[in-house]
This record gives structure tokens, sequence and C-alpha cells, in this order.
């Protein structure tokens, strides 16, 4: 939790900016001032872990305020906000560390609470108006994860794993996970999960200009069982041209801020808002099955991701319905990964009456197949990916060689 105060005596810029400080988690809006001349005294009873001064009231007085708190407070990180660039240039001089020009936005805001130092204040209070009781909200500083689903054809399970993965990371208290269903067009995550969600991603992109937390936090729609949040595709389908690359890129950084993991159900078309899914992934967890239609395409898009600096490199094999007589012929998992050139990262059982059947019923596996096999790969799969595997299930791929 960052302690912030701030100063502004123009309440047309310091009401945004509040606003916006209100809607991040990992802010506690320490103090909110509208007089330089107060402000000094302010800071001496509240400690705040960093001041935000506003110079564009009274400049002179502004920068003589920053000089004052830089000499009693050199540890204090001091952000200074104008809409002069020579303005804060003086502040820096002055001893301002940070800046932001105004109008403020939420991202740049984000990126320079990120890059504060960490003054360890202890973080008294709460946030104000978290959605996430009991939770702890989480630091600035702390890492989200990004993970794209991608196909390797239509119907492989990428909806299955993104949905039943997500529930099962979102177990984990640590953790606070979203899915966002960037198969604009098809996308069926909402029904996999039994959401009817007021928004959607046509709302975002709708009111892309003047999206905050607050807004964002409201597109999002919680499965209350498993703790899952769902940025849904839109509904109607004439909708799908609102949402942009540039629309996608703004929202996942946007997102990073609150989520600890990210999984994007990716369409199969490799679109241009897949591909800046694929960009901004951490990890591409690529989806297949032991046939040759799926095995050939895995390589196609090894060789297609391998053209883009660094997205072949994130790329994760997950083999779907392994143990299926039907699909899998005599494709042995050893043969499937000399073909595609890479080892397989994890493998899913076939399990087709949990899985159907939970899809059916609108119920993630955790809820309605909690014991199933597909459902303990998939909980495995989630502790690998985090990094904490609690003895859980161990990658089957590793167990098949040898059996193969
Ligand atoms: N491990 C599994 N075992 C048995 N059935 C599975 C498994 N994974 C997925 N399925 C089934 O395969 C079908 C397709 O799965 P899913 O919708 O997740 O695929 P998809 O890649 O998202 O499809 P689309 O191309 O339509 O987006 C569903 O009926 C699902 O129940
Ligand atoms: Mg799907």
């Amino acid at each position: 939790m960052q302690r912030v105060a701030i100063v502004d005596p123009l309440d047309a810029t310091r009401e945004p900016l509040r606003n916006l400080l209100l809607g991040v988690d990992s802010v506690w809006l320490e103090a909110e001032c509208a007089r330089y001349e107060f402000f000094f005294d302010v800071i001496n009873q509240s400690n705040p872990d960093v001041v935000i001064v506003s110079l564009d009231a009274d400049r002179s007085k502004a920068l003589q305020l920053i000089a004052q708190l830089g000499s009693e407070y050199p540890d204090m990180p001091i952000l200074a906000v104008s809409n002069d660039d020579k303005a804060i240039l003086q502040a820096m001089q002055r001893g301002a560390k940070f800046f932001l020009t105004q109008p403020v936005v939420l991202e740049e805001l984000l990126q320079a609470l990120r890059r504060l130092p960490d003054r360890g204040g202890g973080g008294g209070g709460g946030s104000s108006d978290s959605d996430e009781p009991g939770k702890t909200p989480r630091r600035q500083t702390q890492s989200s994860q990004v993970i794209a689903i991608l196909g390797s054809r239509g119907g492989i399970g990428c909806t299955s794993i993104a949905v039943n993965l997500g529930c099962s990371l979102a177990q984990d208290p640590d953790n606070n996970v979203a899915l966002v269903d960037l198969d604009l067009a098809l996308g069926d995550a909402d029904v996999a999960l039994d959401l009817i969600p007021d928004h959607t991603l046509a709302d975002v992109a709708l009111n892309i200009e003047r999206l905050d937390m607050a807004f964002l936090r409201r597109a999002l729609i919680k499965h209350e069982a498993t703790g899952l949040s769902l940025l849904a595709h839109p509904m109607q389908m004439q909708d799908v041209g609102l949402i942009h690359e540039d629309h996608l890129q703004r929202l996942l950084n946007l997102l990073r801020a609150t989520y600890t993991h990210l999984l994007l159900d990716l369409s199969k078309g490799l679109t241009p808002t897949d591909l800046t899914g694929l960009r901004m992934a951490d990890t591409i967890l690529l989806v297949a099955q032991l046939e040759l239609s799926s095995l050939r395409n895995v390589v196609r898009m090894l060789l297609t991701l391998g053209n883009e600096e660094g997205l072949s490199d994130k790329v994760k094999v997950i083999m779907n319905r392994v143990g299926s007589d039907f699909m899998e012929g005599d494709i042995s998992l050893q043969k499937a990964e000399e073909t595609i050139g890479k080892p397989i990262y994890w493998q899913i059982p076939n399990d087709a009456r949990s899985m159907i059947s939970s899809r059916n019923a609108g119920v993630p596996l955790i809820q309605h197949a909690p014991k199933s096999k597909v459902q303990s790969a998939l909980t495995g799969l989630a502790g690998a990916l985090s990094g904490k595997n609690n003895g859980q299930a161990a990658p089957e791929a590793a167990k098949k060689r040898r059996w193969f």
C-alpha cells in the first residue's frame, strides 16, 4: 500500500487526480490539501510514502514548497504535476524526483507510482474502495503475469483450459485472477461460467478515453464461487470492430495493476487483437492434441511466431485430451515432441464426461468435478505457472515419456 498526499489548489485538476488515486487498490489517499501553505504541516502529521504537488495554481509557491519538502524529507519521493515542461524542470531542480503532465492519465500515474522506491511505510489504513474484502490490495511493484491461450485449431480446448485454469489460479488467496475473452466474435467463456455480464469489451472500447479503475471494475464480472473475474467478449457481433489493438494494450496495462494473473482466451484467427495479446503475454499456452492437423498447425504457428522476436520463446505447448484413443491413433507424445521440436510442457487428460457436463452446466471443474483427473492436471498447471507446485500433479509429459 502506498500512502499518498496531494496538494492542488485547483479543484478542476485536484478532483480528477483524487478520483484516479481512489480507484487504485494499492494506493491509500492519506491527505488531500487545497492550500500550498498548509501542506507542510499536513505532511508533518501524516508522513505519507509519496507526495504529489501540482504546480499550476501558483508556480512560485509550489516550487518553494517542493524545495522545503526536499530538504526536510530527503527520502520522501515528490511527484510534480504540471501542464508546463519548464515548471516541471524547475521542480526537478528543487528536489522533485518524478513528474506527470496534466491532464494526468491513469496509465502514467500507475507507471510513476510503480517506479517509486519502496519506503516500507508500513501501510496504515486500507484501500478506500477495494472490491476485494479480505484480500490484501496489490502493491504496484508486484508483477502481474499475462497468460495467452492460443489454439492450434478450432475446438481444441482453449476456452476449457482458460476458464478452468483461471478458476484454479484463483484458489490461491494471494492471487487475483481475470480472464479476458478475446475470442471477440464467438467467445463463450461467459457461458462456461454461466455468467450474464452487464458490460463487455465493447463498453471498455467505447469509453477508452475516460477509463479509470472504478469503470474497469464495473466492466468485469466476478464468478463468486471461484473468485475468477471475467471481461466478456462483445455481445453484439457487429461490435467486434470497436475493439482495436491500442485499446487492448491500454486495457491490459491497467488490469495488470490490479490482477496477479490475466488470462487471454484468444480467437483462432490470429487477428490484430490476438497478436497484441501474444505480444503482451508473458507466457503463451499453445494448445494442441495428438492428431495430425493440430500438430501440423503447431509447427506452422511456431514458425510464424518465430518471425517476431521474443514470441516463440514464450510458447509452452499444452497437449490436451491425452489418453483419447479416438484422437491419438498411432501418434505418441514422443513423436509429437519430435515433430514440433519443443517439449510438451503439460498434458491434460481426456475426460469427456467431466468436461462436457461441466461446460453444459456452466459450472467450472473445480466445483463440478473437483476430484477429476482433468482438474488435477489443471491445478498442477496453475501451480507450475505460478512457480508453486505444492507437490501437486507433476507434469504429465515427464511421467508419460517414461511410459512410452
Ligand atoms: N481435456 C478434455 N477432455 C475432454 N473433452 C474436452 C477436453 N478439453 C476440451 N474438451 C471438449 O472439447 C470441446 C471444445 O472445447 P473448447 O470450447 O474449450 O475449445 P476451444 O478451443 O475454445 O473452441 P473454439 O475454437 O470454439 O473456441 C468442448 O466440448 C469441451 O468440453
Ligand atoms: Mg473457445
